[in-house]
């Protein structure tokens, strides 16, 4: 109906189709994916909290295909070395993963463009991967921007060199709006020792590796590349547990006392995340794509 508010999330800036079926229905669409990434709507942040829940899992999943163990054994059977884990993107999935990674006793090694992480990723037990020039890419809002192609070009070096040893690698790159970054080439996989595990969390958006297949799981020169989608619902009770939360947390921001509904636009979350109201749309990077996808 004309007027109903819709909280979700909703692609906004990947589906034209829908935003304009909410322009065209004057639905108020509040889009779960423009939460702004500011401290007071942390508890709103369901991109976040999802994210947490799929940098878990991907662990969990390498080191159950993985034929090796992943800790450091000492046994009457022979020392066993721990298993090398590398995490490229680490971002809220990303520093899950390594947090997980450390925990089940791998070495870990994690990259990110934008430095700011190196001090999260060593305080979690991992090491930066360092690279000898710059290659950076802070972008807007504590987002990454894509690198210019000079400097992916190092950062593939970079990789490729890393990679070898690697016997789990988790990918999570991912820019706003934009496919995933390509980190990871058939060659880099082919230098791999075989039976290793790369889970691609960035498969929905394109994939950060050359021969992702979103939802499937390929083998490619003996490496596991797994391509999992929708992997929160593989712990499907607490990542709706955290996802209920943020969604109350944000109908607190316009359902005041006794059920009364207001938007109020000027609000820091409401504003920036609303898609669409009284069938215009109300955000600058929403109209952008919109215009995009017309032209
Ligand atoms: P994301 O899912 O958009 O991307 C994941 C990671 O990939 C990011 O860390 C990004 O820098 C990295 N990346 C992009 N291109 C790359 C490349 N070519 N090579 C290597 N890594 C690349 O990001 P996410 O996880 O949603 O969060 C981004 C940032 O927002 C983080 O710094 C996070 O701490 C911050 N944040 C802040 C919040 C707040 O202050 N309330 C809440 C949530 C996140």
């Amino acid at each position: 109906d004309e007027g109903t508010i819709l909280v979700s999330f909703l692609n906004p800036l990947g589906d034209a189709t829908l935003v304009e079926a909410l322009l065209d229905k004057k639905i108020s669409a509040i889009s779960m994916e423009l939460v702004p990434r500011i401290t007071r709507a942390q508890s709103m942040d369901a991109l976040s909290s999802q994210a947490t829940v799929a940098g878990y899992k991907a662990v969990l999943m390498a080191a159950d295909h993985l034929p090796r163990f992943l800790p450091m054994f000492t046994t009457a059977a022979g020392t066993i070395r721990p298993g090398r884990a590398l995490i490229l993107g680490a971002g809220v999935a990303g520093l899950q993963a390594i947090a997980t990674a450390r925990r089940l006793g791998a070495i870990v090694e994690a990259f990110d463009v934008r430095p700011a992480v190196k001090e999260q990723i060593e305080s979690l037990g991992a090491t930066f991967l360092e690279a000898e020039d710059d290659v950076t890419a802070e972008g807007e809002g504590g987002y990454a921007k894509e690198l210019s192609e000079d400097q992916h070009k190092k950062e593939l070096a970079l990789i490729a060199k890393a990679i070898v040893a690697a016997d789990i690698v988790i990918t999570t790159a991912q820019i706003p709006g934009r496919t995933a970054p390509l980190l990871i080439t058939e060659e880099m996989v082919k230098s791999m020792r075989p039976g290793s595990v790369i889970v691609d969390l960035a498969s929905e958006t394109g994939g950060n590796c050359e021969v992702t297949k979103s939802g499937e799981t390929v083998i490619s020169h003996g490496v596991q590349v797994m391509g999992p989608v929708n992997i929160a619902s593989s712990i499907a009770v607490h990542a709706s547990q955290m996802y209920s939360k943020n969604i109350v947390t944000i109908l607190g921001e316009f359902v005041g006392e006794e059920g009364a509904v207001g938007l109020d636009f000027d609000n820091d979350v409401i504003g920036p995340a609303t898609v669409t109201h009284a069938g215009e749309v109300r955000n600058d990077r929403v109209r952008a794509a919109l215009e995009a996808a017309n032209s």
